[in-house]
This record gives C-alpha cells, structure tokens and sequence, in this order.
C-alpha cells in the first residue's frame, strides 16, 4: 500500500457531452484503444484507492456496462439530474455512505473526460496534498487560452482564496492563465461537511465544487494548488476536434515511451499505438503502421510499412510489411506478406512464411514452413519445413460446416492444388501441379489428381489456317526478341 493511498477517487462522468454531437456517450469516445473514462479509470486505479467511485448520469446504463468491463471493482453512484459538479460528488460520497463506508483521509476528484491526466499526477497533486496539510488542494495549469476554465484567484501572498468560473469572472479575472484543471485532493471529512453547504446563487444555478475551496477557507483551513508540470495533461475532451488533439497527444506520448525504451519508430507522425501495446528493444516500425489492441512486437523484429495489426504478437527478428492482422502470433524470424491478411486463429511457427497474397484463418504452420504467394489457408495444420505451392486454397466451407486440413511436415504441395477438407497429407508427401485433393495423401506418396493431358497435333493448322499462331508453328512468323541484329556484321 503506497503512502499516499487515497480514501477514495471518484469519477465525475455524468454529462452528456452534446458538443460531440454523438450518439454515443462522450466518455466511451476512444483514443488509443481505450475509451475515455477508462483512461481515467486506469490511471486512478493505479494509486490503489480503497473506493474507486464513478458519478453517472447520462446514458447511465451504458456507460455503467462499459465501466463492468473495464475494471470489475469499480462503483458507480447515480446522479439523476445534472445540478453541477459539486452536486455530482455529493452523489458519489452520498452513495458510498449508503453501503456504510466512513472516509477518512484524502478524496481525490477528478472527471471523465481528461484522458491524458497521468497517475504520476493524481500522485504528485495527493503527495504535495498531504505535505501541505491541506484541506483541499486543487491541481491547476498555466494554459496559454484559459477561455471557458474557472481562474485561480490568489491573495496577496500568493495563497489560493477561490476559483471563479469563466462565466462568474470579472474582466480583471479572467486575465488570469491558472487555471483550475478540474482535479482536487480533499480531506475526507471536511469535504462531505462543506457540500452540504455549497449554494447555487451562480451564473448557471448550480452547485459547484470549486465553492467548496472559499467555504473551506472561511473556515479557516488550508488551502492549496499544485501546478501540473505539463498542462496538456489536463485538456478536457468537449468536441471532436479536442478528441483527435487528445488522440496525438497520447499517441506522441506512447511513441515516444516506446522510443526511450529502445524502439526505433521511422516516422511517428504516421505510426499510431494503442495504450496496450507492447514493445522490447530494438523493435522496428516503418510508416504507416497501426499497432492496435494488445499488439506485441518482440526485440528486433521489423513491422511495416503501412500495417495494421490488432492483437497480434510479433517475434523476435520477424518481418511483417504491408500486412493486416489480427489475433495472430508470428513466430521468431517469421516472414509476413507484403500483401497479406492474417485472421484470427493464425499461429505461425519459428522461420515460417505467409507471403505476397497470402489469406490465413485459424491456421497453424510449422517451423520454416512456407505459403509463399497466391494462397488461402482456412482452417489447416501445417507440419515443420513444408512448402505449398503458389495459388493454392483450402477448401474450408462445403456451405454449411468448415472443416479441417492437416499437411505434414516435409511435404510440398504443388502448385494451384485444392485441398478439400476434410483431408489430410501425410509426411514427407508430394502433390501434383493443380491437383484437387479429396483424399488422404499417404505419406511419403506422390497424389496426382487433374486430368490427362492430350495433345492434338496440327490442330492449329487445320482449325485456324493462315493465322499468326498458325505461322509461327510452321517456324515462318517474324522473329521476336533477339533477332539477327544480335549476330551482326563481324
Ligand atoms: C469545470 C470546473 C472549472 C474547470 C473545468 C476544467 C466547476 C464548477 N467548474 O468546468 O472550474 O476549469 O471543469 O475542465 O466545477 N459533471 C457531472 N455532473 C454535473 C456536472 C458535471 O458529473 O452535474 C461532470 C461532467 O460530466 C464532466 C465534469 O463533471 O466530466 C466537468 O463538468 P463540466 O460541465 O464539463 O464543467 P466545466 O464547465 O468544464
Ligand atoms: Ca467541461
């Protein structure tokens, strides 16, 4: 348990959120992988709060789903009406104490739409809290427009004596650029006593936390800032152009973590990560490339350009260009694409290769073994050091049911064969150029199946006399290529 456990952090997330003009709840928007409110979530949980607490209101019952999913511990507390942020702590405090839950110690509040806030942060703003004595302490930022946020107004020694809503502020006000992030740390206790006093005799009617820092004032307690080293930390989501700002943000953020840790990125102003992916050294990301989900890339491997994997563990040294995956894993110095699609299910060996217009599903593929071009591998096991031909399909689907294709290890298939599942091709086992296998190939067996071929001899001559083709079988058309000119005069 760290030092500074806090009480409780509860979420403020019931709004609607209608400047984003959606139909989906502003904080289950995404950027990175992860909605809103789970960033907010994520970062609160790591100081390991006794009582994670989520305020809900709008859309309640979805955004209360989503919370299910994204972390199991978390509470949430019902705020039916939005009547303001002091209004929707209240609820989160009011519900707690219905289960009977007494706080003591340190209440941090912060709001569901500010995903880049760090728990390095909440951590620094609970510790420089504590440190202080303090009975609320707000975590500002200098931000170069402060239009919309509430001002840090500070006495003549420079302690904090309120904060003023832009809407509340006087001229003289709003020229201050410290501004109240949304985020405070408070004494438990004090905290509960002082919502019960907070009135809504404000420009918008409604009961505001930050009133809590002057009653708390007048009541002769300490009050404090902490100003946030980096204030795009504390940018709030309201539209969508500040969520594709948030997006970057984070995005560079991630990048360039990746980057310190040994990951050479070539260009990341094209390259886009997902906050659950993970690299080790020396992994390498050309342009264009999307790393989504729980991607992995192990240490030296070679991924792009112009990717997109989802969920996919890419080992050590392996190279994947031009290539869209999902839910697979390619083994240690594996091949993929350019050009290839990998769907779930797709395990790739040690030394394996999916290459140039190559489509997998649900596909295991041994040590060194190789699809090399043209080819549709659905529902198969393949053995180690098995070649299979250019163009071939696995005839997975008979309408109704997939089945299953087993090929060996050392096999090589020839080329544009058809394997109908359920079939299976033994060790060590041959097939023929375009064969339609429907049966079991033995092992060690060469299966031929395609028709004879039959040659009709001067067919041409009879059927279309006097053509090009014609011509050139009787050795009279032009020479083409290298011609005379090649064995010119001496
Ligand atoms: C609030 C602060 C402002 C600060 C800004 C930072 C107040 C009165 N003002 O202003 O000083 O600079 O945040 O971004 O606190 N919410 C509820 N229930 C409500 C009202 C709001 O849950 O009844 C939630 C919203 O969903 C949101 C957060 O509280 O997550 C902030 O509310 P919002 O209305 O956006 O406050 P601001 O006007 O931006
Ligand atoms: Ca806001």
């Amino acid at each position: 348990m760290s030092a500074n456990r806090p009480a409780a952090v509860v979420v403020l997330a019931a709004g609607e959120g209608t400047r984003m003009k959606s139909a989906t709840p502003k904080v289950l928007h995404e950027i990175c992988g992860r909605s809103l409110v789970g960033h907010v979530v994520t970062a609160a949980r790591e100081l390991d709060p006794a009582h994670l607490v989520v305020v809900v209101g709008h859309a309640r019952e979805q955004v209360t789903a989503h919370l299910a999913q994204v972390d199991g511990a978390v509470r949430t507390a019902v705020q039916h009406e939005q009547n303001g942020t002091g209004h929707a702590v209240r609820m989160g405090l009011e519900a707690l104490a219905a289960e009977g839950v007494t706080l003591s110690g340190t209440v941090l509040v912060t709001c569901g739409d500010t995903p880049l806030l760090t728990a390095d942060t909440l951590a620094e703003l609970s510790g420089a809290h504590a440190a202080q004595g303090n009975a609320v302490t707000v975590l500002s930022a200098q931000v170069p427009d402060a239009t919309g946020y509430g001002r840090i107004v500070r006495g003549d020694g420079g302690a904090v004596t309120a904060i003023v809503e832009h809407k509340d502020a006087s001229g003289e006000q709003r020229a201050i650029d410290e501004i109240n992030s949304g985020v405070f740390a408070f004494d438990a206790a004090l905290l509960a006593d002082a919502l019960g006093r907070v009135r809504t005799d404000n420009s918008q009617g409604e009961e505001y936390l930050t009133d809590v820092l002057g009653i708390l004032r007048a009541d002769g307690h300490r009050v404090g800032a902490c100003l946030a080293r980096d204030h795009h930390e504390i940018v709030g989501i309201n539209n969508r152009v500040q969520l594709a700002q948030a997006r970057r943000l984070l995005n560079d953020r991630l990048l360039e973590r990746a980057m310190l840790a040994g990951v050479t990125v070539v260009d990341p102003a094209t390259t886009w990560v997902d906050a659950g992916v993970t690299f080790e050294p020396d992994a390498l990301v050309h342009p264009g490339t999307q790393l989504l989900g729980a991607t992995h890339l192990a240490a030296g491997c070679e991924v792009g350009p112009n990717s997109q994997l989802t969920d996919t563990v890419v080992g050590a040294d392996a190279t994947v260009s031009n290539t869209v995956a999902v839910s697979a894993r390619i083994g240690a110095q594996a091949s993929v694409g350019p050009y290839a699609y990998l769907r779930p299910g797709t395990e790739l060996g040690p030394k394996a290769k999916a290459g140039t217009y190559v489509e997998m599903k649900n596909a295991r593929v041994g040590e060194g073994s190789k699809v090399p071009h043209l080819s549709y591998v659905g529902d198969a096991t393949i053995g180690d050091h098995t070649n299979i031909g250019a163009a071939s399909v696995f005839v997975n689907y008979d309408g109704e049911h997939k089945h299953h294709t087993t090929i060996g290890s050392h096999c090589k298939t020839g080329s544009d064969n058809m394997f109908v599942a359920p079939v299976t091709v033994g060790d060590g086992a041959y097939t023929a150029a375009g064969s339609v296998i429907t049966k079991d190939v033995p092992p060690g067996s060469l299966a031929v199946a395609r028709g004879q071929q039959r040659n009709i001899e001067g067919w041409v001559a009879r059927k279309r006399p006097g053509s090009a083709a014609a011509q050139a079988a009787q050795g009279v058309g032009k020479p083409l290529g290298d011609g005379p000119a090649d064995h010119g005069t001496a």
